[in-house]
């Protein structure tokens, strides 16, 4: 997304339907997020709901009041307005999260005896289910029939996750509803079935790298992972099947990207290796080292009087190795430099043979590294485009818009 496009699901009108479960309120953070990509959001809490979320959130982060009851009532008297049947022929899509074994239940079995179940009742499919239940539930056979229903009917039912249940003494279980960023991404992919980075396979590098010298100490960099993390989350929601490779970074995995956790600079040469021989694109956002020490110590140095030499020698250069053989994919690398930032930045690009280069300065006031905003400049073969100071998500739209003209290119 670019600075100035619209947000991907303006113009959609989604339902959040909330059923009442210790998960209702992640159902807020869902709700933000659906606002924040630009669709108009009407929630829907059942009474369960409201007995673990009140409704103000959803109203302050929607703009839209909260729906509970089957005929809305002012000054005590019925509207005779019928917005079970109105919401579901406007909505361009009906989300149940979380969605309790209950209201499973009566989705699945025409049961209409509150606001949310008569609903669901009209909902054309695919209305998008994110179940949140203790893991017997879950894998109980008639839940799991209702389930097949819904799927057969067309509907989207996601796994729930593993994790610790609401009480601890219940240990790990499947039936964790799925993380709002998950939703989102499911709620993405039916509202934009074509969008612009489908059938791209896209590796992503971020972070630092360590080279360890010895049982304690290594070699490392600055590096944040910040531009990496944003780059693979944001291609993840325009489609692409995004594979992150990152260093050390103490980050969260981003919705929907598969996430390689490296130390080295030898074995982020080798993930990248593995994962580039069925890619389409590379994007090099890590900060690789490129030396490591001759001869790491297992053990730990001691120290003595005199001065200490550490001998170190080169790493492979990822981007140089991976361009040999490049043939008509996309490689693109980044150019953290501190002085004649763009020059730089252009020979990098054609010793590398990148399509295009992103270059950030990394000192003084405007320094990239570890920061949420950064100036890039973003160089290809006909010119160099300067770009105001951006934070890393919207920059890494930037990054990607170029990404998905060219790939638009190459599939048609
Ligand atoms: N890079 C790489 N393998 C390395 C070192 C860097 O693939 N061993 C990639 C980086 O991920 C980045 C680009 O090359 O996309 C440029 O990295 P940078 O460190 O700025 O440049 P170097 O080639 O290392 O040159 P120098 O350190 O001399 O500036």
């Amino acid at each position: 997304m670019s600075e100035n496009a619209p947000a991907p699901l303006s113009g959609k009108k989604t339902v959040l339907g909330v059923s009442g479960g210790i998960a209702s309120y992640k159902s807020i953070d869902l709700a933000r997020l659906l606002a924040l990509d630009g669709a108009e959001v009407q929630t829907v809490l059942t009474e369960s709901a409201a007995s673990f979320v009140q409704p103000l959130p959803f109203e302050v982060l929607t703009g839209q009041t909260p729906i509970r009851r089957m005929f809305p009532l002012e000054g005590g008297k019925s509207t005779g307005d019928m917005p079970h049947i109105s919401l579901t022929e406007d909505a361009d899509l009906i989300i149940i999260a979380p969605a309790t074994a209950n209201i499973i239940g009566k989705f699945a079995q025409g049961v209409g005896d509150d606001f949310l179940s008569t609903l669901l009742l009209s909902a054309k499919p695919p209305a998008l289910v994110a179940p949140a239940m203790n893991p017997r539930m879950w894998a109980s056979p008639a839940l799991q029939e209702n389930v097949s229903s819904l799927r057969e009917r067309g509907h989207v039912v996601m796994e729930p996750g593993v994790g610790r249940m609401a009480r601890a003494e219940e240990g790990l279980g499947r039936g964790r509803m799925p993380e709002p960023g998950d939703i989102l991404l499911a709620a993405r992919k039916i509202l934009l079935p074509d969008p612009d980075l489908s059938g791209m396979k896209l590796v992503v590098t971020a972070g630092p790298t360590r080279e360890k010298w010895d049982a304690v100490r290594y070699l490392s960099n600055r590096s944040s992972g910040k531009m990496g993390f944003a780059l693979a989350g944001e291609a993840a929601k325009r489609g692409a099947d995004a594979v992150l490779v990152s260093g050390p970074a103490a980050l969260a995995d981003p919705p929907g990207v598969r996430v390689v956790r490296v130390e080295s600079a030898a074995q982020m040469y080798e993930a990248v290796k593995n994962e580039w021989a069925d890619a389409h694109a590379l994007v090099m956002a890590a900060a690789v080292a490129d030396y490591r020490p001759v001869d790491p110590s297992a053990r730990k140095h001691k120290k003595g009087d005199a001065t200490l030499a550490v001998e170190l020698e080169r790493t492979t250069d990822i981007l140089a190795e991976l361009s040999i053989e490049k043939g008509d994919r996309i490689l693109v690398g980044f150019a953290a430099e501190t002085d004649e930032v763009t020059e730089r930045a252009k020979e990098k690009r054609e010793r590398k043979g990148l399509d295009f280069i992103v270059a950030n300065r990394v000192s003084g006031d405007e320094d990239a590294m570890g920061a949420d905003a950064s100036r890039a400049w973003i160089i290809d073969s006909n010119a160099t485009e300067a770009l105001p100071v951006l934070e890393k998500g919207i920059l890494a739209g930037r990054i990607l818009d170029r990404l998905a003209k060219m790939w638009q290119n190459i599939i048609t």
